[in-house]
């Protein structure tokens, strides 16, 4: 994305920290541009858990994917800001709505999308969120994944910082919990369909991976 593209972006973000955020983000994170590869192809509808400032969906509808995209964040502050974002911009089929994930999800059969937000749940919340999410991605459609890699890497111990520092600067509500290994992708997710994992850390030091989990077409 360019310079011009990123700040028109950035302006649509109240407040300075998170025009700062997210203009940074834009810059230096592969992450939009990752799930821009993965979706560009499909037509399904996007559920984004966790959605925080709506900034994938926001992202996306710039890059030309124009398929409806739900948004949920269990913080309300991020939830409204998505929501008026998205509205002062003018654009349409984007919602957001205020809910947690550990209490299950919405009906949904498409793409899912679930962008570093695993480190805040515990194994079993992990799990059980995962099975949920696999089980509303549609005939042709995809679970998208980033997600900190548990490993004995340097990027790993990084990760746990960065993390405990978005906690202790108040632009978290929680810090982390647990991290998920490779392992723990490929045992719960291939029930599912095909998984593949590959590093997504781009100019960051985190230890971020992609996990896709693709369904087969009915
Ligand atoms: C690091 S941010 C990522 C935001 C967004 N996915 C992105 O990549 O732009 C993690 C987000 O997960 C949200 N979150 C954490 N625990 C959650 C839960 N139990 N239910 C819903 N959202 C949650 C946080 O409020 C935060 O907005």
């Amino acid at each position: 994305m360019n310079e011009v593209e990123i700040r028109k972006i950035a302006a649509l973000f109240p407040g300075q920290w998170d025009t700062h955020y997210v203009a940074a983000k834009l810059r230096t994170d592969p992450l939009y541009s990752a799930l821009e590869n993965e979706l560009r192809e499909s037509d399904l509808p996007l559920l984004d858990l966790g959605c925080g400032l709506g900034l994938l969906a926001i992202f996306l509808r710039a890059k030309g994917i124009v398929v409806p995209i739900h948004g949920l964040d269990y913080d309300v502050r991020k939830v409204n800001t998505a929501t008026r974002s998205a509205r002062a911009a003018g654009i349409e089929g984007l919602t957001f709505s205020h809910h947690d994930a550990r209490t299950g999800l919405p009906a949904h059969q498409g793409n899912v999308s679930i962008l570093d937000i695993l480190q805040f749940f515990t194994p079993t919340e992990q799990e059980t969120l995962l099975g949920r999410a696999a089980s509303r991605v549609g005939p042709g459609g995809k679970l998208v994944i980033r997600s900190g890699l548990r490993d004995q890497s340097m990027r790993f111990k990084i990760t746990v910082l960065g993390d405990l520092l978005a906690k202790v600067t108040f632009w978290m509500k929680a810090g982390p919990t647990h991290y998920p290994t490779v392992e723990d992708f490929h045992r719960i997710l291939k029930p599912f369909g095909t998984v593949k994992i590959t590093p997504l850390w781009g100019g960051t030091p985190f230890n971020n991976h992609l996990i896709v989990l693709t369904h087969e077409s009915a």
